[in-house]
């Protein structure tokens, strides 16, 4: 987010580099169920990002000392494979990906119905297998999907996705030059049956009107993005079906 660039990354038709109009996200690609090991999983692809999530629990809590007796508590994992950046990156746990493990784990935790499990954990393991901005919604929409393919009683699933602005204009789903050399990057995640926001940070600049803008793009997106986890799901639960009714091998 350095904000000086001699990179044009918006022309005079108004077109981004990756042939985008301001208004457009990436190619965005879900699937349901990819793990057989974990409880639930899900694989999300949103242009050049690449993110899995797997999904245990409830389980007993470990910690202990983290343990609630009122509720389940969700504990997510983000982590950046050193293969997903073009510098390697240091693997292990680093402010970034505590602070990203954080934002998440309390974005779920609006939507799992945790008081059904007082003293669990669900767990929640992000893998970045290739980043290329906006990992953490990436990151955020798998969770939702891989926790409802486990099963675990939600009031809704999360759709997350970016906007911000680079080269003056105000982009939905920065990618990686957008966000290196843009003004500013606000990741967005929301429960869509209410459109209550869970997760709003910034990072950046913009006005009060470029903000609106801003959010009111990322929310029509994240609904965009809702309809494709929904489908992700119903994809995976038609193949269970068969599966159980002995139609595929
Ligand atoms: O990925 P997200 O946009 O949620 O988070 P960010 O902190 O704004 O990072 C933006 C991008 O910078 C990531 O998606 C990666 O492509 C890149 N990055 C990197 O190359 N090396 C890191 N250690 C961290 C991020």
């Amino acid at each position: 987010m350095s904000g000086h660039t001699d990179m044009v990354l918006v022309d005079e038709k108004g077109m981004r580099i990756d042939g985008r109009t301001a208004e457009q996200h990436r190619p965005i690609k879900i699937e349901a169920g990819v793990l057989n090991n974990a409880d639930g999983s899900a694989y999300v692809e949103i242009g050049k990002n690449k993110v899995l999530a797997a999904v245990y629990g409830p389980r007993e809590c470990h910690p202990r000392h983290l343990q609630d007796p009122t509720k389940a508590i969700v504990q997510c994992k983000y982590n950046m494979q050193a293969f997903s950046v073009s510098d390697r990156k240091r693997p292990g746990p680093d402010r970034r990906s505590i602070e990203i493990s954080k934002i998440i784990s309390e974005a779920l935790e609006k939507v799992v119905l945790t008081e059904l499990y007082p003293r669990a954990s669900i767990d929640v393991y992000i893998e970045i297998l290739q980043a290329n901005a906006g990992t953490r919604c990436a990151g955020l929409t798998a969770a939702s999907v891989a926790l409802a393919d486990a099963g675990i009683p939600m009031r809704d699933i999360v759709p997350a996705i970016a906007a911000g602005k680079a080269d003056g204009h105000v982009l939905l789903d920065l990618n990686k030059e957008e966000d290196n050399f843009g003004q500013a990057d606000v990741p967005i995640a929301i429960v869509p049956s209410t459109d209550e926001i869970v997760l709003l940070q910034m990072d950046g600049n913009m006005t009060r009107e470029e903000f609106d803008h801003a959010i009111e793009m990322a929310v029509g997106a994240c609904h965009e993005v809702y309809d494709l986890q929904k489908d992700a799901l119903k994809r995976r639960y038609s193949k269970v079906q068969k599966e159980v009714s002995g139609d595929e091998q």
